[in-house]
């Protein structure tokens, strides 16, 4: 490494995200500091299916990864040979997306003798939690990460140090979302669609359940669904669910805010009785759905300990998040090899 290199005022990484339907490509500086975030999204693209379409999402990252990176390096005003590592997100995700940012990301890192770190979607989601942060952390910390695939609960005990308390069972919270909203004729991403609704109606108006799946850290969405579901059928007897639009007299607000009551409630009381039963210094929640405000209002009003939440732009998938990580692992002498592969199932373990 050049002295050039060793002076430098800080670590610079480039990372790498396509799991799913978002091209990403960010330069963060000593895991901290986001120089360049760039974002491509799918979501007009796979709003028309109501989901995201895996063979789509693939071929189009195909399209938009290296303008993503390029303009990534553009923003941040630096070349490739003035980064210090490349991260790229490895897994969990889809496989053929994933495929296209790890390519990516092995391409450049050959190219400019670079080394590459191959990091876990949902640790890119914790590290959300040390963009423009500059306080000095305290362990141990509880972890909600809450996504599109995954509402799980982990205990962190330092940097890379994970152990997993508990998880979903069946659909991921984010999931949960997405489906209910197909079911009331809102569009995608039914995270936010449902939030906006759900403004409008009456959270005690219909008293959905709760699965608390007591003595265990474990989460349980699809008999809400499930319950929606049944509802729904109330309003459009005769019709297939999912119908769009929806029926006319169907109470979109009210089911919205019931829903979404019944969702926060498990999981801001089940990640506040883990804290305390941990003694965690800290509650970090990421991943799409801490983005939303009804959540963070009750986390908030629950909590024994601070709780922190990423800024919305950085709650869904990104690439900064993923740089952050890879500086962490950096830092910790840590590197991928360049024959490493992708990981659709990828399990955040302690290392
Ligand atoms: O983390 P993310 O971008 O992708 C995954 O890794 O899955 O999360 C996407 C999920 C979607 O299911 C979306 O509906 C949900 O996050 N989401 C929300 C909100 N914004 C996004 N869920 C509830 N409230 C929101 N405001
Ligand atoms: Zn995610």
């Amino acid at each position: 490494m050049s002295a050039a290199k060793s002076a430098k005022p800080e670590i610079r990484v480039l990372g790498i995200e396509t799991s799913c339907d978002d091209t990403g490509a960010a330069v963060v500086g000593d895991g901290t500091r986001i120089l360049s975030n760039v974002l491509l999204s799918q979501s007009e693209l796979h709003a028309r299916y109501g989901g995201v379409f895996p063979e789509m999402a693939s071929r189009s990252h195909v399209e938009t990864i290296e303008p993503a990176i390029r303009r990534a390096l553009e923003e941040a005003h630096l070349s490739v040979d003035e980064l210090d590592a490349v991260a790229v997100t490895r897994g969990p995700g889809l496989a053929g997306s994933l495929v296209v940012g790890v390519n990516a990301a092995k391409g450049l890192a050959l190219a400019a003798g670079l080394p590459i770190l191959g990091i876990h979607h949902l640790e890119a989601h914790i590290y959300s939690l040390w963009l423009g942060r500059d306080e000095e952390e305290t362990f141990p910390v509880l972890c909600l990460i809450v996504s599109g695939g995954h509402s799980d609960l982990y205990l962190m005990h330092g940097h890379g140090d994970y152990r997993r308390l508990g998880g979903t069972l069946d659909d991921a919270a984010g999931e949960a979302f997405d489906k209910v909203a197909r079911l009331l004729g809102l569009p995608y991403p039914g995270g936010p669609a449902i939030e906006e609704a759900a403004k409008l109606g009456d959270p005690e108006s219909i008293r959905f359940p709760r699965a608390w799946l007591e003595d265990t850290w474990d989460f349980s969405f699809s008999g809400l669904k499930t319950a929606v579901l049944r509802e729904v059928r109330k309003y459009q007897p005769a019709l297939a669910a999912g119908v769009n639009p929806p029926e006319p007299g169907l109470p979109i607000p009210n089911l919205a805010a019931s829903f979404q009551a019944a969702v926060v409630d498990v999981l801001a009381q089940k990640a506040v009785r883990a804290a305390r039963e941990f003694a965690a210094k800290e509650i970090l929640v990421a991943g799409g759905v801490s983005a939303n405000q009804e959540l963070r209002t009750a986390l908030q009003k629950l909590a024994p300990c601070p709780v922190r939440t990423p800024p919305l732009e950085l709650c869904t998938d990104n690439a900064a998040m993923v740089a952050a990580a890879g500086y962490f692992r950096f830092q910790a002498g840590q590197r991928s090899a360049l024959n490493m592969d992708v990981s659709p199932d990828l399990e955040l373990v302690q290392n």
